[in-house]
């Protein structure tokens, strides 16, 4: 077969049992339901269980998908895991998951790209795929994001969560209605500082005397970034749309990158579009980073949201800062 197209042939997503709500947090930080209700949407965040490292949870969203698409991990032929919260600095936690997962013929790395990350992964796989060096892919956005919170800073903790979601990608010939389409992506750097962890790595280790100002938890502006992240992600949707041939009304379903219930309200407005095309589930999960759009994706799909020749939107917006957009019909 000669492969000129990738198209997601399943997904899979795990989210951790345990339930933190907006009163619960109220208790350990200066805040209310209302106010992370109000200014969020979000009502609670999961989070990972003791001991339970990110590539506990990106093997369990793999198993899944792996499950939907009727494929052994043996047959895969590359995991990519999108994480800013990898289980250590290295091996990489794709390995850990193939090791987790028995995936012994996959090439396995990490993708660094925080918020964007799956987007950016699913396209580094759909690279591969392309090129017909790799016949499929595994992959991932998986984040135990609340071992970067400072749970004193109430500005930052009530937004994050924990959780990941997969997709494996195969290769398709013309014939295959079902691909991915238009992509765009993007950084500036140069924003860096509006969103970051800046302690932890060679810039900034960790010591006894700077360890008590926890430089090595997840600092945002929060008003730049939200200006940032709404520009952004319409700029990114409407480029990706128009190198796909589509305008925003051909559109069934958003998946925006779950940050914010008003940013993905402001987008909405900014592309012409109903609220009921917007996929959100940032109410039960919170920011969970790469792995939102993976497991908002699962859940449309199982669902039923996600009918064969709808076209959908992906869209993200994280740190670096990045971005990046992806039309598909499913
Ligand atoms: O995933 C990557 C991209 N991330 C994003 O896109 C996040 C973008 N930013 C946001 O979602 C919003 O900016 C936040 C939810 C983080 C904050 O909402 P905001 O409406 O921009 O509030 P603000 O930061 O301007 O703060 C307003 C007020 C401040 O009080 P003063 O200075 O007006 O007295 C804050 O101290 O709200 C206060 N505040 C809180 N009050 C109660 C901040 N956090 C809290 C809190 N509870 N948790």
């Amino acid at each position: 077969m000669s492969v000129t197209h990738t198209r997601i042939i399943a997904t899979g997503s795990y989210m951790p049992e345990k339930i933190l709500t907006n009163d619960d947090l109220s208790k350990i930080v200066d805040t209310s339901d209302e106010w992370i209700t109000t200014r969020t949407g979000i009502q609670e965040r999961r989070i990972a269980a003791e001991g339970q490292a990110t590539s506990d949870l990106a093997s369990n969203a793999a198993l899944r998908a792996l499950e939907a698409a009727g494929m052994k991990a043996d047959e895969l032929d590359l995991i990519i895991v999108a994480t800013v919260t990898p289980d250590m600095f290295f091996p990489s936690t794709a390995c850990v998951v193939q090791k987790k997962i028995g995936a012994t013929n996959a090439v396995c790395f990490d993708i660094s790209a925080a918020c964007s990350g799956f987007l950016y992964a699913l396209q580094v796989a759909r690279q591969f795929i392309g090129s017909g060096t790799r016949k499929n892919a595994l992959v991932i956005g998986a984040e135990k994001l609340t071992s970067l919170v400072n749970w004193k800073d109430r500005n930052t903790c009530v937004l994050f969560g924990d959780g990941a979601g997969a997709a494996i990608l195969k290769g398709v010939n013309e014939s295959s209605t079902s691909r991915m389409l238009g992509s765009v992506m993007g950084s500036d750097g140069t924003l860096a500082d509006l969103l970051k962890v800046p302690g932890g790595g060679s810039a900034l280790p960790i010591t006894q005397e700077n360890a008590a100002s926890r430089p090595n938890t997840i600092h945002m502006e929060g008003r730049e970034t939200f200006k940032h992240a709404v520009t952004r992600m319409c700029q990114a949707a409407e480029q990706a749309l128009a190198q796909s041939g589509y305008t925003a009304n051909d559109v069934a379903l958003v998946i925006p990158h779950q940050a914010n219930a008003r940013i993905i309200t402001a987008i909405a407005d900014r592309l012409g579009l109903p609220e009921e095309k917007m996929f959100m589930n940032v109410q039960r999960y919170g920011n969970t980073s790469a792995a939102t759009i993976p497991v908002a994706l699962d859940e449309a799909a199982r669902a039923g949201r996600l009918k064969e020749g709808d076209v959908i939107l992906l869209v993200a917006f994280g740190g670096g800062f990045t971005w990046a957009s992806t039309v598909m019909i499913w």
